[in-house]
């Protein structure tokens, strides 16, 4: 049995309370997360910037429910997903249809061409096939790699396989997304052209993004920034340029 859900705000969007993250045990602890709390509304695309070790992919990975948190609150649209133990039975099925995600690496499945690569999230959320190609095929165009559709992923360059990968986060579009680095390996047009996709994305369908980055061609893009320093959360003004 779940516990009822008690919602903690009414406007939706990502809210994290007091959250901390404690791998292991004992003498070999490590406290990556001491104290985080963000809030994302819809359509919102929010920077989270801090040093190497200070603890970004454990947030998304606890926010995207691939590892669990120690304690503190997690909120998703209107539904409490974690309050000190998780508050949904089905992990797979929330990842699966309320988070898109870009990973530091593209991790694209090698047997599987571009287009069906894209196609998969849709086609395992009951889409027909031909449809679900379609939409894999369009916000492939947007992402500029429409070209390389029928390729294999090793035929493709690093920047290509990322915004393959990007294609696949964003092709349910999912209320939330979470995105680990995606800029990268990408060239400076290319780089905003993913963030001028990625706020196109947060304004009309409403997602709250949370994009984590070194990347200084895009960190002028964000109108709001969270830094990390010794496993806490510090709200900063960004700069907010417009990429359209
Ligand atoms: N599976 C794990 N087991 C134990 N410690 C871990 C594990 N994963 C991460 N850590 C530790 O937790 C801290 C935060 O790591 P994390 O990967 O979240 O940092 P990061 O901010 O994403 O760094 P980077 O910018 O280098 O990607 C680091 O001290 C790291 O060594
Ligand atoms: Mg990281």
């Amino acid at each position: 049995m779940s516990v009822p859900a008690q919602v903690l705000s009414e406007d939706g969007g990502i809210l994290i309370e007091g959250l901390r993250k404690v791998y292991g045990q004992g003498d070999t602890a490590v406290e990556a997360l001491k104290n985080i709390n963000m809030h994302v509304r819809p359509g919102e695309v929010v920077g989270l910037v801090g040093p190497s070790g200070s603890g970004k992919s454990t947030l998304l990975k606890c926010l995207g429910a691939i590892i669990e948190p120690t304690s503190g609150r997690m909120q998703l649209n209107s539904d409490v997903i974690y309050d000190d133990g998780w508050k949904v039975k089905d992990l797979r099925a929330l990842r699966r249809d309320r988070i898109g995600f870009v990973f530091q690496a593209p991790y694209l499945i090698p047997f599987l061409n571009v287009t069906d690569n894209v196609a998969l999230l849709p086609m395992l959320a009951g889409v027909p096939n031909a449809e679900a190609r379609r939409r894999a095929l369009e916000i492939l165009q947007a992402l500029d790699v429409g070209h390389r559709a029928q390729a294999q992923p090793s035929q493709l360059s690093g920047g290509e396989q990322q915004r393959v990968s990007i294609a696949r986060a964003l092709v349910n579009r999912p209320p939330v997304i979470l995105a680990d680095e995606p800029t990268a390996p990408l060239d400076s047009e290319r780089a905003l052209s993913v963030m001028r996709i990625l706020n196109r994305m947060a304004r009309q369908a409403q997602t709250a993004i949370i994009v984590v980055t070194h990347d200084e061609k895009i960190i002028p893009t964000f109108k709001r920034i969270y830094q990390i320093r010794d496993g806490r959360t510090h709200e900063v003004a960004g700069q907010g340029i417009e990429v359209e």
